[in-house]
């Protein structure tokens, strides 16, 4: 890990900001529902809609033209089922954005939190999602006490890995770019943070996940977000 911090407690006066799905909470907590509702075809379904949402919203940030984190939701939802040729009724839709909201924390978070919060950092949920919808996912999850707030690109109508929502995150906790960290699972979160002067630890919670082979790459790597203490004091 690139740092030049010494001291004995390195998480004084730091910043960490969480990347909200795919980090804290479980998207693949949906397969359950999906399961029910197209039955093989679950994994592939869920691959496709939430590889189909972030392009959304990388395109409508490229584009300029926001829409809420719930709309490329549901668009590409709605893409998913013509392009597996799967008929959902609107109620099946609905119930499966339900279930955006009460997705599982990972087995890692409530621990690796804990641990956390004896340090003397301050913790955000850093989300593309509006700050309601996050902050009802994260109360279902059990993990709003960890946090000081949630910040939402909402504020700036614009998407992660655009430059100014991390500006505006470090702008709005009041945080210095090097002391404030990106938590991430997402590869392009954690390039978008670094790109833009912060510091970030990628998540590899599996041995088979792959961060793109950038000249960008995390400032360090963590298994889980149990061993996030020990990094970040190194
Ligand atoms: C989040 O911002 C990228 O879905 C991810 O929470």
């Amino acid at each position: 890990m690139n740092t030049n911090h010494n001291s004995e407690n390195q998480l004084q006066g730091n910043t960490l900001a969480f990347d909200v799905y795919g980090t804290l909470v479980d998207t693949y907590g949906i397969l359950i529902a999906l399961k029910r509702l197209v039955n093989v075809q679950a994994e592939l379904f869920m691959n496709t809609w939430r590889g189909k949402q972030l392009e959304y919203s990388f395109r409508r940030g490229l584009m300029q033209n926001y829409v809420d984190f719930n709309i490329c939701t549901r668009q590409s939802l709605d893409y998913t089922c013509l392009y597996l040729k799967i008929n959902l009724t609107n109620d099946e839709k609905e119930e499966l954005m339900q279930e955006w909201d009460v997705l599982p924390a990972f087995p890692d978070v409530k621990e690796g939190l804990d641990n956390l919060k004896k340090s003397d950092c301050r913790m955000y949920a850093f989300s593309n999602g509006k700050a309601e919808n996050v902050k009802r996912v994260i109360q279902n999850a059990g993990l709003e006490h960890y946090f000081e707030g949630v910040v939402s690109v909402d504020d700036v109508k614009s998407y992660k890995p655009d430059p100014r929502v991390y500006s505006y995150f470090l702008r709005k906790t009041e945080s210095a770019a090097m002391k404030s960290w990106l938590i991430s699972s997402n590869p392009f979160d954690v390039i978008g943070a670094v790109s833009s002067g912060m510091r970030s630890v990628w998540i590899k919670r599996t041995p088979n996940a792959i961060c793109d082979l950038w000249e960008i790459e995390p400032t360090a790597i963590a298994g889980s977000i149990m061993d996030l203490n020990t990094i970040l004091k190194i």
